[in-house]
């Protein structure tokens, strides 16, 4: 049996924001260990839950989590959730939920390659029936694309420098481990600034997850077809944990609640642009503060809701 340790954030947000019907029909795009999953689930009678996940030990351990509750599993990434819906024959939805990045399932599970904390051949698929990996990446990728992901996806300052020794390290011998690689980025980064702040490795390993799990990739298409998918009424609620996916979420939840995308120049409407919900909140909900007192990782996280009009 996996030991699957995550803790829900934001949880009563989440289960209050989403307004759940007990006879609705809801999707959770990124059931992890099923947190959210089981508060959506305990609140229906005649409902239904449909639970998507990447990764096989989530949905494996989530399958005995949820099994006394109407729920549905089904192996795919998000971006195809309509092979899903297809599946379970379902069209309209009343709530979607996507809780994005990793799990600390993931994250604190060494062979699984995540984190630049625990020494393990580098890997970081979410999916672990994919190709690419964190290894092909390192081992693979030109200076130019290992710099591009390092500034794009980890906003790493020193991106070009830690992309120049990772290429010349690797022609010594392949980088097969998450401390190898740990190693050459503190080499590239100045001492005075590698002592200060968070871990020096942190950006680029985001940024390789990000590349190998094609995180950012198509996010902003799948928020607008899924909110497609809504009942009028129904809800979408994302959460995000950096704000490379905020941007991202906040620019499709804009383009679905605003009545007109003409310039303020213009002075009439020309584009008859006609908003389809409308925000929750303006701003992104966050965590308690005693949420974060006993759970670091909901710092980051940002919550935005929309609703179908
Ligand atoms: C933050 S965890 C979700 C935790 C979950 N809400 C819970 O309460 O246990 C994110 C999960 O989403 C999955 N995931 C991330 N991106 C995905 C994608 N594009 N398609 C499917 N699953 C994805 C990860 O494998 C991980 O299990």
């Amino acid at each position: 049996m996996i030991d699957f340790k995550h803790k829900p954030i934001m949880l009563n947000e989440v289960v209050d924001g989403l307004n759940i019907k007990k006879d609705g029909t809801y999707l959770d795009c990124t059931v992890g260990g099923a947190g959210h999953s089981t508060a959506i689930a305990k609140k229906l009678k005649s409902g239904m839950l449909l639970c998507l996940d990447k990764d096989e030990d989530a949905l494996s351990v989530s399958e005995e989590r949820l099994k006394s509750f109407n729920a549905k599993l089904y192996h795919t990434d998000f971006k195809n959730f309509e092979e899903a819906l297809e599946h379970f024959k379902v069209d309209k939805l009343d709530g979607i939920l996507l809780d994005l990045g990793v799990s600390s399932y993931q994250l604190d599970t060494k062979d699984r390659g995540f984190s630049y904390n625990m020494d393990a051949k580098l890997d970081m698929r979410m999916d672990k029936t994919q190709e690419l990996s964190a290894y092909e990446v390192v081992n693979t990728y030109s200076k130019e694309e290992l710099a591009k992901i390092f500034r794009e996806y980890g906003e790493e300052q020193f991106a070009n420098n830690i992309a120049k020794h990772i290429v010349q390290d690797r022609q010594e011998k392949k980088i097969e481990t998450t401390f190898q690689l740990v190693e050459i980025i503190q080499k590239a980064i100045p001492a005075k600034i590698r002592f200060k702040g968070s871990h020096p490795a942190k950006k680029v390993f985001q940024a390789i997850r990000i590349e190998v799990n094609s995180e950012l990739d198509k996010l902003y298409d799948t928020i607008i077809k899924l909110f497609q998918h809504l009942n009028k009424g129904g809800r979408l609620a994302i959460i995000t944990f950096h704000s490379l996916e905020d941007r991202i979420v906040k620019k499709a939840f804009s383009l679905l609640s605003t009545d007109c995308l003409c310039p303020p120049s213009a002075p009439i409407c020309v584009c008859g642009h006609k908003k389809e919900g409308i925000l929750i909140s303006k701003k992104p909900i966050t965590a308690s503060e005693e949420e974060n007192a006993e759970n670091p990782r909901a710092h980051s996280a940002k919550l935005r809701i929309i609703e179908k009009l």
